[in-house]
């Protein structure tokens, strides 16, 4: 055994009652309930206190999940001009208040999404109870401003919850803190009696929330302004949503980091194995924008759910249903085909969240299960497939769902034959390749790694 190998193992052997005590790591609960990137970059050794034993348990289904539904819809839809028209076009509020009348959903739009979202191997949605504009879904005794006593004449978030417990999806409350319609919402920053008048509000419509719909599992905020963490007195809102909701998550708007992070419009990890979710737009509005023409493809939403596996996080793709409450074209059928592209390869994606050092490839990137490495080639170069820089020695490869492929490995030039000519699927095809240790890769911008040989070592 090599001696490195030995320390280690002696090492690993060499625990002491006290440790034994101690209760589990870091690295032994995340490697307990998942895959977690985040593990190797954090401090390993520390035991993990109750408050994270417990967030650990509450993020289980969420790490696993990978993949969910984010929904804007609210009176802006009508407009089809994104969802922060009313403040862009400084609409007055008497001339946006009557869109709360003529708004008339069409019934069982939402049994529709929640369809949708399953066929497409999304495990949970969010959606927006209340946006900026104040208008509020649900039937809050707080204000006449919602959408049992306008034109829906229903509670909108009450149809929500049981089209996603229908479909065995999760449910996430989006909730903007931000409000453009309550008098207060920017006097609150200048008045405290208006930001007495204005936090009681909002804590008010968040109890609401949390009472009212049965178990919740994700707890959205979003833009906190105008307020600071103090103003809001967000600690103790969020320990509200606690009591009622003890499994809840909470995500990082209300001005406190909570349970994940939210990195918008890119996919951005968070450091030291901290849980997060990229939301990402499917043109480039939230809300319903027909004149906004940039649709993701397959392609684009399958590369972004690589990119959210290989780091560990989840996906919030976002719909903006037409104010009926329809699926904009071409969103449905393009969630229909990344449905049925997961259910080919879903275990690269909803599995394969190992971290993996990786450099760029114009034919793919990968994710990482142990010792295997999924290369997600979406730029099919023919009958032969070269990776630069791979560290380990590779025992096999096939494509995934496939046949085996022929390899060649040179020290840090792999080389895969036997492949069509076309590729397999479009949209995606994942190679698995198989090695006899944890895999990474290493290019570097020369020809040469300077100071570094790894391949000396799997050379023998
Ligand atoms: C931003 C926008 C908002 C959108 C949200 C989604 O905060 O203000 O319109 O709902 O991002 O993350």
């Amino acid at each position: 055994m090599p001696l490195a190998l030995r320390k280690a193992a002696e090492e690993e052997r060499d625990v002491t009652e006290s440790d034994r005590r101690r209760g589990p790591s870091r690295a032994e609960v995340r490697g307990i309930l998942c895959h977690d990137p985040g593990s190797t970059a954090m401090n390993t050794d520390t035991p993990l206190s109750p408050e994270e034993l417990d967030r650990d348990r509450r993020l289980a289904w969420f790490r696993a999940a990978r993949f969910g539904m984010f929904i804007h819809w609210g009176l802006y839809s009508q407009l089809g001009r994104h969802e922060w028209v009313m403040n862009r076009e400084r609409i007055p509020l008497s001339d946006y208040e009557p869109f709360a009348d003529t708004w008339k959903p069409r019934r069982g739009c939402i049994r529709d999404w929640a369809r949708l979202a399953k066929a497409a191997g999304m495990r949970y949605m969010v959606m927006t109870t209340k946006h900026h504009e104040g208008f509020c879904l649900f039937d809050s005794h707080l204000t006449d401003y919602c959408a049992t006593k306008h034109g829906p004449g229903r509670d909108l978030v009450a149809e929500y919850v049981e089209a996603a417990r229908a479909e065995g999806l999760r449910v996430g409350f989006y909730y903007s803190m931000m409000d453009w319609h309550h008098p207060d919402g920017a006097l609150c920053k200048t008045d405290e009696a208006a930001r007495r008048r204005f936090v009681d509000y909002i804590h008010g419509q968040v109890r609401e929330l949390c009472t009212n719909y049965g178990k919740l599992d994700i707890m959205w905020y979003d833009v906190s302004w105008p307020l600071d963490v103090e103003g809001w007195e967000s600690a103790r809102m969020n320990a509200m949503v606690r009591s009622l909701q003890p499994d809840i998550i909470i995500n990082n708007r209300s001005q406190l980091p909570e349970d994940f992070g939210t990195p918008e419009q890119h996919i951005t990890p968070e450091k030291s194995g901290r849980m997060w979710e990229a939301c990402m737009t499917f043109n480039e509005s939230w809300g319903y924008t027909p004149i906004d023409k940039k649709w993701k493809s397959a392609w684009d939403v399958i590369a972004m759910l690589r990119q959210c596996a290989a780091g560990g996080g989840n996906l919030l793709l976002n719909i903006g249903p037409t104010p009926e409450g329809n699926v904009p074209p071409p969103c449905g059928a393009v969630l229909e085909d990344v449905g049925g592209w997961l259910r080919k390869y879903g275990e690269t994606i909803y599995d394969a969240t190992d971290p993996v050092a990786q450099e760029w490839m114009i034919t793919g990137a990968f994710t990482r299960k142990g010792d295997c490495l999924y290369f997600h080639c979406n730029r099919w170069p023919g009958k032969e497939l070269a990776i630069g820089g791979l560290v380990c020695k590779i025992t096999g490869a096939r494509i995934v769902n496939g046949p085996e492929l022929l390899f060649e490995q040179v020290r840090d030039r792999l080389v895969l034959r036997g492949m069509t000519e076309f590729p397999p699927d479009s949209r995606c095809t994942p190679i698995e390749l198989r090695f006899t240790g944890e895999p990474r890769q290493a290019l570097g911008a020369g020809h040469v790694l300077i100071g570094e040989d790894p391949w000396r070592k799997t050379e023998k």
